[in-house]
């Protein structure tokens, strides 16, 4: 019986696979990857790799086991189909036994296009008759202060989202999420709505980058079109930018605040705050 995580070299993945490092024998944690060389650090600390890719079914068989407590973090190839993916772990899982499939999922308040793949997931799982566990992780904060360059080289955050907020918390928070519901129990079928305490808005991140470089950073806010155009123009691929700019769009509509606290419920402790994330970030 193993805790399997899925997207192990991820950036959530690892902040879960360190954080059930400090909980449960390294040989108790099996990680799932695609490239064994990305994994070594991992694998030095006693971590057992499993070699597998979303896109081949195949390379699920036999991983799992009957019993096992599994994450599975959802993919990031928007062009592969998401949904295909996720339901070939789904379905291994369920062919092994696991005792618990989590699934790092969106808010059910977000309509933006890129809830679909998720809330489709979530119904491959939900009907799947596994012991489910739903996380529907709120936006990271990262999202925003690991794409400071251009904000600082400009001295301005040019987003679509009008006055809308954002409750959103770190990685590291929502992977303690995950690691409670791995290594605790009494979560068998239920979903989390999980996001930061504190929401803010974007002329407030705006104000927080300033207080902390000492320089005047701006909010701007765009149109939904005027901002897919400057993402395009910095090369992201076209569908992407739009469902980015459907992102800021829900944002301005309040659909990523999450006022559960489910979070920090869940992990025990305040959420980190936005602040502590932006002196993160200018420190590196
Ligand atoms: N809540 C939010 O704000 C937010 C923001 C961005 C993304 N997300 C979602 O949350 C997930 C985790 O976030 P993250 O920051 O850890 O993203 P990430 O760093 O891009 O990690 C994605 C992980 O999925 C793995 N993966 C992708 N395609 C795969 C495939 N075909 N087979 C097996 N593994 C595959 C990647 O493997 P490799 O390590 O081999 O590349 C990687 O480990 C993302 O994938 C995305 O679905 C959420």
């Amino acid at each position: 019986m193993s805790i399997v995580v899925t997207g192990a070299t991820g950036h959530l993945g690892r902040h879960v696979v360190r954080q059930l490092l400090e909980k449960v024998p390294a040989d108790r944690i099996t990680a799932v990857v695609r490239d064994r060389d990305k994994a070594a650090d991992l694998a030095a600390r006693g971590v057992r790799l499993a070699v597998a890719d979303y896109n081949a079914p195949e390379t699920f068989d036999g991983l799992f086991a009957a019993g096992d407590r599994v994450l599975l973090v959802s993919g990031n190839e928007f062009d592969k189909g998401r949904v295909g993916q996720h339901t070939v772990v789904i379905d291994a899982a369920k062919r092994a036994g696991v005792a618990l499939l989590a699934y790092t999922s969106a808010p059910s308040s977000l309509t933006a296009a890129l809830a679909d793949d998720h809330r489709a997931t979530e119904e491959v799982l939900v009907g799947s008759g596994v012991p489910y566990v739903l996380l529907r992780n709120g936006w990271y904060h990262e999202n925003y202060t690991e794409q400071l360059a251009p904000v600082l080289e400009h001295g301005a955050v040019v987003q679509a989202a009008g006055e809308g907020r954002v409750s959103s918390a770190s990685r590291a928070d929502y992977a303690a999420a995950a690691v409670a519901v791995l290594t605790g129990e009494g979560h068998e079928n239920k979903a989390y709505e999980l996001g930061g305490d504190e929401a803010w808005s974007f002329a407030e991140y705006a104000a927080e980058l300033s207080r902390q470089t000492g320089r005047e950073i701006a909010y701007t806010p765009v149109s939904t079109e005027a901002y897919t155009g400057i993402l395009t123009g910095a090369g992201v691929p076209a569908p992407l930018a739009e469902v980015f700019a459907g992102v800021d769009a829900a944002i301005e509509e309040g659909e990523l605040v999450v006022p559960t606290g489910d979070l920090s419920r869940l992990t025990g402790r305040p959420t980190t705050p936005l602040a502590e994330a932006v002196a993160e970030a200018l420190k590196s």
